[in-house]
């Protein structure tokens, strides 16, 4: 059996989350996970000051349907007005709103955001009581352990969020100098959730339904978020829920693949339009076929592909000689 998760007035149950990941996460795939049973989705983080510009590619980014449901939208910001701003802008569109404490990239640092506020706790107070005042959703954050190992900040920032009013606050175990590098640290979990009362959701290297179930009982953490390990797999979700109720999960069939990864194309051209919609797919399709047999063969082969037609026969060829390959 699980439990759910509370995120203020809303219920997660199971307790399983998919991940924002900028330039991943858009509706396709949020409908996909969700396809699987992902109970909640987020978006990918979204500039506040874009936002606030009404930047068109910005607000590209808030896609959504009446199924990608519930929603969390993830800002990004330094600036505690600007966030406000964007989380009274976006409030009436999603479910739950979170801002970006983690990020590490450069690009998002040096402007002061991201992994940046781990190493400025004012700022971060500042800008969660500023986003609190804005807006009565269920306000998250999410971090990292901490700018390097020498300067851990996440037990702070988590008592920080909890003073400010967060609902829950995600932690992914490693440093902002780390990037991916080494292993979550899923003990930096643990002591987080012994340290602060509001819900802790963790994230970092959950590969399999089997990673799901560990990271609950080891850091008694009360979600986990689901990252890279839904990428070309949403059937992680499924995995897990069976998992989660004492069940052997069933991996996909050969026919669920060949189904989604089609299915998926369709849906990108449709948001999309071919010409964007197809190197997009690429990138899916390598992850939807990775370790299967021919499966670099069929990438370098993919990539010579510019029109939706092409690519979906290539799908169907590579699936169907898959099966034979078996037999
Ligand atoms: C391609 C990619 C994009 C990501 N983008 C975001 C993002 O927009 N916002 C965020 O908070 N985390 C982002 N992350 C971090 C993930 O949400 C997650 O915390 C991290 O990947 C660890 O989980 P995993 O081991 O399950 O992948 C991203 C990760 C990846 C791999």
């Amino acid at each position: 059996m699980h439990s759910s998760l509370a995120i203020g007035s809303l219920h997660i149950s199971p307790p399983l989350i998919l991940a924002p990941m900028a330039g991943i996460s858009d509706l396709p795939f949020r409908l996909l996970a969700r396809a699987h049973g992902a109970p909640l989705c987020f978006t990918e983080m979204i500039s506040a000051e874009g936002l606030k510009r009404h930047g068109k590619n910005t607000i590209a980014l808030l896609r959504s349907s009446p199924k990608d449901s519930p929603l969390g939208i993830q800002l990004f910001g330094d600036n505690p007005d600007s966030l406000a701003e964007a989380a009274r802008m976006i409030e009436a569109d999603c479910d739950i709103i979170d801002i970006n404490m983690g990020c590490p990239v450069k690009k998002v640092v040096s402007g002061g955001a991201g992994s940046s506020l781990l190493r400025n706790p004012l700022k971060a107070a500042e800008i969660i009581r500023s986003v609190r005042k804005a807006t009565s959703r269920p306000l998250t954050i999410k971090i990292r352990t901490g700018w390097n190992s020498t300067e851990p900040s996440f037990l702070e920032i988590g008592h920080i969020a909890e003073q400010e009013g967060c609902n829950a606050i995600t932690l992914h175990p490693r440093t902002r100098a780390q990037m991916f590098s080494e292993h979550a640290d899923w003990e930096r979990i643990r002591e987080l959730k012994n340290t602060i009362t509001i819900p802790v959701i963790g994230s970092g290297d959950v590969f399999s339904s089997q990673d799901v179930v560990d990271m609950l009982s080891q850091t008694g953490c009360d979600g986990v978020m689901i990252a890279r390990g839904a990428m070309g797999n949403p059937w992680i979700f499924r995995e897990a829920i069976e998992r989660l109720a004492g069940l052997i999960p069933s991996g996909p069939s050969r026919e669920e693949r060949q189904a989604m990864a089609l299915s998926h194309l369709e849906q990108l051209c449709g948001l999309y339009g071919e010409s964007t919609a197809i190197p997009e797919m690429r990138k899916h399709l390598s992850w939807y076929v990775k370790g299967l047999p021919g499966a670099a063969r069929f990438r370098s082969l993919a990539n010579t592909y510019g029109e939706k037609q092409q690519l979906r026969q290539a799908i169907t060829d590579f699936f169907t000689l898959v099966e034979h390959e078996r037999d």
